[in-house]
């Protein structure tokens, strides 16, 4: 079995699973948050540290490359294997946003499968690399999802990442596990399954109805509760202790790392949406933690939370 933390743009940057993979289960892949191609591209700062082997050691991370361009793509993928040492990139083809679907990138280029099949021609056919691709199921319709997997089961992938959600669904409505069905039936690339592992159990009945799937990606069930996949792997969960000091030092890194407080507490409040549930009686820590503007302030309504409330994983 191997498992993946899912590429979260804001939340599963190298500070997250760097702390991750010293306090948790470690994961076999972990997948950056995407990276715009564009024209002449050179990283920024944050990009290189997202994908750069200093602040990775010993993770196994793999680049997601965002953009419709093969040439983009490829571009930024070359730059990602001569300079970053990256043998694997890997292709959003699922991201439901707006903005990045109003020009044709993420799941919205799932509405066009003449310029994808082109697009994925070329990055086959150009790149000496490994590249697996991350989907939805379609843009408006399940009923694009036969006509993907056509197109789909022309390349060699490493592997094809699926979460089967219509772009349209956003997060809403729940997978649509037929489609995840329909492509282990008809595809011989290997696949992973994405979407709403929240808790062992939720695992454990996927499992049960899908025995053939050996590779599982996590996101927002692994934020709520870093110790998921922990508690599938080794049948115990790793408790408040260890969430403790893997907070700690996610902060510690974040305090390090960005100026201002406002940003250090822009970032803990976010991962505390997640978070913050999965503690008995939460909602007015959750409330005080929200609210605060200073360091200190931030510290004292965790520190209460932490003293005062149990886990409920
Ligand atoms: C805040 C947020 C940011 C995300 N950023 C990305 C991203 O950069 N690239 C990507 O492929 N998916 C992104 N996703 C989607 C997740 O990787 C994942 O596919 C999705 O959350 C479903 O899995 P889950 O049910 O385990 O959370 C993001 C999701 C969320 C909620």
């Amino acid at each position: 079995m191997k498992d993946y933390m899912a590429p979260m743009e804001g939340i599963t940057n190298y500070i997250y699973r760097n702390a991750y993979h010293q306090f948790y289960h470690p994961m076999d892949k972990y997948f950056t948050p995407f990276i715009s191609a564009k024209p002449n591209k050179r990283l920024s700062f944050k990009e290189i540290n997202e994908v750069s082997p200093e602040t990775n050691q010993g993770l196994r991370v793999v680049p997601q490359i965002l953009t419709n361009c093969a040439e983009d793509f490829m571009q930024t993928a070359r730059i990602l294997n001569e300079e970053y040492g990256h043998r694997e990139v890997n292709l959003n083809l699922g991201c439901p946003s707006g903005t990045v679907t109003a020009k044709g990138k993420g799941a919205g280029f799932l509405g066009e499968p003449e310029k994808l099949e082109v697009f994925l021609d070329k990055i086959f056919a150009g790149l000496d690399m490994e590249i697996s691709v991350k989907t939805r199921i379609g843009t408006d319709y399940e009923d694009d999802w036969p006509r993907l997997l056509k197109i789909y089961e022309k390349y060699p992938m490493k592997e094809l990442i699926i979460h089967p959600r219509i772009q349209k669904d956003y997060y809403k409505n729940k997978p649509r596990l037929s489609a995840f069905r329909e492509a282990q039936e008809r595809l011989k690339v290997p696949l992973c399954y994405n979407g709403d592992l929240f808790t062992p159990r939720d695992y454990e009945e996927f499992t049960a109805e899908f025995p053939r799937t050996e590779t599982f990606m996590y996101g927002r069930g692994l934020i709520a509760d870093p110790g998921l996949v922990t508690a599938i792997r080794t049948g115990s969960a790793p408790g408040k202790k260890v969430l403790r000091a893997f907070h700690d030092k996610i902060y510690g890194d974040y305090q390090e790392l960005l100026s201002g407080e406002r940003n250090v507490l822009f970032r803990m409040k976010e991962l505390w949406n997640y978070m913050a549930p999965t503690f008995t009686h939460y909602e007015k820590y959750a409330k005080k933690i929200k609210k605060t503007q200073h360091l200190r302030e931030y510290e004292s309504a965790v520190d209460c939370l932490f003293q005062e409330q149990e886990l409920m994983v």
